[in-house]
């Protein structure tokens, strides 16, 4: 039987962008990311070894994935990550890291060696009391100096920011500001609901909402469109003048799941065919029995549903029943 070439789901959308979540832990405890209490681990056992990882990754190599992005918890507290990052960077793709930006100076120097230039930083806030509120930790000032190391050192920067109603939303031309005379894409988040975030729809900040502000603060000549690219999570604008640009991620009330072109590993080696599958295929079993992993991935991608794991209207989207039948986000990575 001839190799298929590459992963298709049931609606034609190839997917050649694999998304890794490398472990569960996190050194942040944000609120809208994981519950209070934390979340159960999955077994020391049952996560992906490094050695595992890599094999894994060519697997999809193979199958025609040329990009990876490496997620969590937290992708830079795992063991092993250099190695990780040494051996992902000599396979033939693209390779990011989304993180919290709390260790990102001790890894620059290797991300500049292996040619990693796509960082994507989580900032929710740009005033440090908030931070702490929002994330139950201290780091602030270690992030913010991070994030201008990278910078500096020429980094192709995406900044994250969940917005929360009444919470950072009042922050949104301070950020914008932000790109004035720094060089990055500052992307405002829609709150999406996981398992145990206490979400609402009513905390949603919406893509239609942010845009007034912004048009309401400078003007709307000076407000531009930006090309937005074919997989694109963002649609992007920039401010007349300003160096960096700055997006919003509309999943809640502009889904773009046409275009979808990931797949997700989690650290316990299951595959997630949608940021919000109910259901996953476990990968990690077949791989320690030896057995061709081809076969289960190509099986796991194609019931693929149309967007948002099946929640297609908004009804669906805001019914706890079903936008609870997935994992905690730190778990999945984003
Ligand atoms: P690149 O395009 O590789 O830069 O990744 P990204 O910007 O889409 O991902 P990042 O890890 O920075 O995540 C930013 C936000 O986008 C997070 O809230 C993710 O949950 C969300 N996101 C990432 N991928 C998807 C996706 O496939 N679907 C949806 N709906 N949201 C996503
Ligand atoms: N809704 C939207 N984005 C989220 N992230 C984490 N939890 C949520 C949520 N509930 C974001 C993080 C990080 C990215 C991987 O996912 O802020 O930037
Ligand atoms: Fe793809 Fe699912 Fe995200 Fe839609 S919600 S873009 S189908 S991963």
């Amino acid at each position: 039987m001839s190799q298929p070439t590459n992963i298709t789901d049931q609606f034609g959308r190839v997917h050649n962008y694999l998304r890794i979540s490398l472990t569960e832990r996190c050194n942040l405890r944000c609120t809208y990311c994981m519950p209070e209490e934390g979340i159960k681990l999955s077994e020391k056992e049952n996560v992906l070894t490094h050695e595992e990882i890599i094999y894994l990754a060519k697997e999809f190599v193979k199958l025609g994935v040329n990009k990876i992005r490496l997620t969590g918890g937290e992708p830079l507290v795992k063991k092993n990550i250099e190695k990780i990052i040494r051996e992902l960077t000599a396979l033939p793709i693209q390779l990011g890291i989304t993180t919290n930006g709390i260790l990102l100076d001790k890894y620059i120097d290797l991300l500049k060696e292996c040619g990693v230039k796509d960082l994507n930083i989580s900032l929710d806030t740009l005033d440090k009391d908030k931070f702490v509120e929002m994330t139950r930790r201290d780091y602030f000032d270690r992030v913010m100096c991070n994030i201008y190391q990278c910078i500096l050192a020429g980094f192709n920067i995406k900044i994250n920011a969940v917005l929360i109603k009444d919470q950072n939303d009042n922050e949104i031309i301070n950020f914008i500001e932000f790109t004035k005379n720094n060089n990055v894409s500052f992307r405002f988040i829609e709150f999406m609901p996981f398992d145990g975030n206490k979400w609402d729809n009513s905390k949603v900040v919406s893509l239609n909402e942010i845009l007034e502000k912004v048009t309401s603060h400078y003007g709307a000549g000076q407000l531009i469109k930006l090309d937005d690219k074919q997989h694109d999570t963002t649609k992007n604008y920039c401010i007349k003048g300003y160096e960096g640009s700055f997006g919003v991620i509309s999943t809640v009330t502009n889904p773009f799941c046409d275009s979808c072109n990931r797949i997700r590993l989690t650290a316990n080696g299951r595959i997630k065919n949608c940021l919000f599958s109910a259901t996953e295929t476990n990968l990690l079993s077949p791989l320690r029995a030896g057995e061709d992993l081809v076969p289960h991935i190509i099986k796991a991608v194609y019931p693929k549903k149309k967007s948002r794991g099946g929640m297609i209207s908004d009804e669906d989207f805001q019914d706890k029943e079903k936008n609870t039948q997935n994992r905690a986000m730190i778990s999945i990575g984003g």
